[in-house]
């Protein structure tokens, strides 16, 4: 990548204030002060801007165990946003694959590549999505009615692609969609009412039990393609 555009990208400012930082000398790679600002960059190159080391991304895929309490918005007037989680140099760049509500937890990927969130959120590719939920009320024969399906609004028909039942108040449940609200509003369809939900698992990906609430890891096309869709990157 010519290193205007990499300092732009990766240290998050316009194209004329990465070419002033460079011809001042402000920008080194490798520990050689670079002012070229054609000069081209490499994944495995060690830059950085006033002395700060600067990550070469490219694509980002980013698993996050979001905690509720946090909005999936830029918008900090509605509260805390998730990408504060992700205090990185790269975390302007990325957008929610699939949101999930303020106080919801669980698995969320964050990525900068529009196909892949795509893929993943399109009802039309069908990928799982699962989530744990505990109900106010006690479940009953109701619940079957999720897996024939259940108009959420007058022209929103959903379906569970799965239901386990766990205990008298709590399952597990499969979906494909991602309407807004939809879990809850299913069960609402049921008259019965979500307390606590939690997505754990996206396509063949379960949430890493290691992995705690606002802590998030990084993977890369090839495994992020390999654990969630089990098919090689495109
Ligand atoms: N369904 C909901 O109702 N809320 C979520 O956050 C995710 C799915």
């Amino acid at each position: 990548m010519r290193l205007d555009k990499a300092i732009s990208k990766f240290y998050n400012v316009s194209r004329s204030q990465s070419r002033k930082l460079i011809l001042k000398g402000s920008v080194k790679i490798n520990e050689k002060n670079i002012r070229d600002i054609s000069f081209e960059v490499y994944p495995k190159d060690f830059i950085s801007v006033n002395q700060k080391k600067i990550e070469y991304f490219d694509y980002i895929y980013i698993i996050l165990n979001k905690p509720a309490g946090y909005i999936c918005s830029r918008n900090r007037n509605e509260g805390k946003i998730i990408f504060d989680l992700i205090n990185t140099n790269f975390s302007n760049e990325l957008s929610t694959c699939g949101r999930l509500d303020k106080d919801t937890e669980g698995l969320l990927i964050l990525s900068n590549d529009g196909d892949f969130i795509h893929n993943i959120i399109s009802p039309k590719k069908d990928i799982d999505k699962e989530y744990f939920v505990k109900l106010k009320y006690r479940i009953d024969s109701d619940i079957n009615n999720l897996a024939q399906g259940v108009f959420i609004s007058d022209d929103e028909f959903v379906t569970a692609k799965r239901i386990d039942i766990l205990d008298e108040f709590s399952l597990k449940i499969t979906i494909s969609e991602g309407k807004y609200h939809q879990v809850k509003r299913m069960f609402k369809n049921v008259n019965n009412e979500v307390l606590y939900l939690k997505r754990i698992r996206i396509g063949y990906y379960d949430l890493p039990a290691s992995l705690k609430l606002g802590e998030w890891i990084k993977y890369d096309r090839e495994q992020i393609y390999q654990k969630i869709l089990k098919i090689d990157a495109p």
